[in-house]
């Protein structure tokens, strides 16, 4: 029987992306080598490098000719810090809708002066506060789906202020106008493919703008220069993210994920919403297409639950700490079936009582 992962992440991704994964280990396209072997500088890895950094563009409907992608290491939270190390000058504006927001506000403080525009902190990070950047700021920073507190942007702004995101949690899960933004980054083990590698989509003119003696590591254009090879990349996480973009495009791309994604949600959100055993955590406006976070209302029946959910071959559900409860995240490769197996189990607990 089929186990339900609903695991934050790392997570799930489709089960002919580890069947291609696990044969490349073993042999890389017939080549007789195993794709952990071969040199990262051999042509069949400069192809896989750039088909990753291509299609990664492809997919968010961006040109080459205004963006740069990169896959780094670090994971998302080195972005926290490369953001600052490389733009901030005097001032930038930060938005705190949780855990991953002031992680990010916190590495940037080390790099110069950040106001935090907007913050929903008082209220556990249940909705995405209202901010203004009307003032000058090197850059504007957010996280666009907030995985523990399930809360989720949906507009953007229209700014002549630099845009950059966390979208760690909700990459490739959803159509939005991706121009808006100057910098993109997300961690791959959520959406994209296996920890390790992180996904970075910077705009070119912004590569002309970074700050005096940042060392190579950190710097953007050193990066962007080397076709993000300026030392041993992470192969195996690049490789597997490749093919997971390749999947999200052979079902149809970005657009029909989407709309998938927006299936699975409704169909958990319209049980916490009718079953009066649970409450959602965040404001209905704001919620997360990718991290749905509830409670029981009365935790005498946790026991029975968690059961249940046990019976029902449903795992890794428990909410993080900071908000309690349950957590289902269902990124791109959760199949609509978990998410019915988890709402049958809701409802049926709800009959027993
Ligand atoms: C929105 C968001 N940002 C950043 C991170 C941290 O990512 P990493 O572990 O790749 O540094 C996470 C991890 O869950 C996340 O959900």
């Amino acid at each position: 029987m089929k186990i339900h992962n609903f695991c934050a992440g790392p997570s799930i991704l489709p089960a002919e992306v580890f069947e291609q994964a696990s044969n490349a280990v073993i042999d890389l396209n017939g080549s007789g080598l195993s794709l952990l072997e071969i040199s990262h500088r051999s042509h069949a890895f400069i192809e896989i490098m750039d088909e990753a950094r291509d299609l990664s563009l492809e997919l968010l409907g961006l040109s080459g000719k205004d963006y740069t992608a990169l896959f780094l290491q670090g994971g998302a939270s080195s972005q926290f810090l490369m953001v600052a190390y490389n733009f901030l000058k005097n001032e930038a504006a930060y938005l705190n809708t949780g855990t991953w927001s002031k992680k990010a506000i916190k590495e940037a403080k080390i790099f110069g002066d950040v106001k935090v525009v907007g913050s929903s902190e008082n209220e556990n990070f249940n909705h995405i506060p209202e901010y203004d950047i009307s003032e000058k700021f090197d850059y504007f920073h957010c996280t666009s789906n907030n995985t523990i507190f399930g809360t989720q942007i949906n507009s953007f702004p229209s700014t002549d202020t630099p845009v950059f995101c966390d979208m760690s949690s909700d990459i490739f899960s959803r159509v939005l106008d991706f121009k808006k933004f100057d910098i993109i980054y997300a961690g791959a083990q959520k959406n994209l493919g296996p920890a390790g590698t992180t996904l970075v989509v910077i705009k070119n003119d912004l590569l002309e703008n970074i700050n005096e003696n940042v060392p190579s590591m950190m710097n953007y254009k050193v990066h962007a220069e080397k076709s993000s090879m300026f030392n041993t990349p992470p192969v195996f996480a690049i490789y597997v993210s490749l093919l997971n973009m390749r999947w999200i495009k052979k079902i149809g791309g970005v657009s029909a994920i989407e709309e998938m994604n927006r299936k699975k949600s409704d169909m958990i959100y319209s049980e916490i919403d009718l079953n009066p055993l649970f409450k959602g955590h965040a404001k209905k406006i704001d919620r997360s297409m990718m991290n749905a976070t509830f409670n029981l209302c009365d935790d005498n029946f946790k026991e029975s639950f968690e059961s249940m959910l046990s019976e029902a071959r449903i795992t890794a559900l428990a909410g993080h700490r900071s908000v309690g409860g349950y957590r289902a995240s269902m990124y791109n490769a959760m199949g609509i079936d978990s998410v019915k197996a988890l709402v049958e189990v809701m409802s049926e607990l709800e009959s027993k009582i």
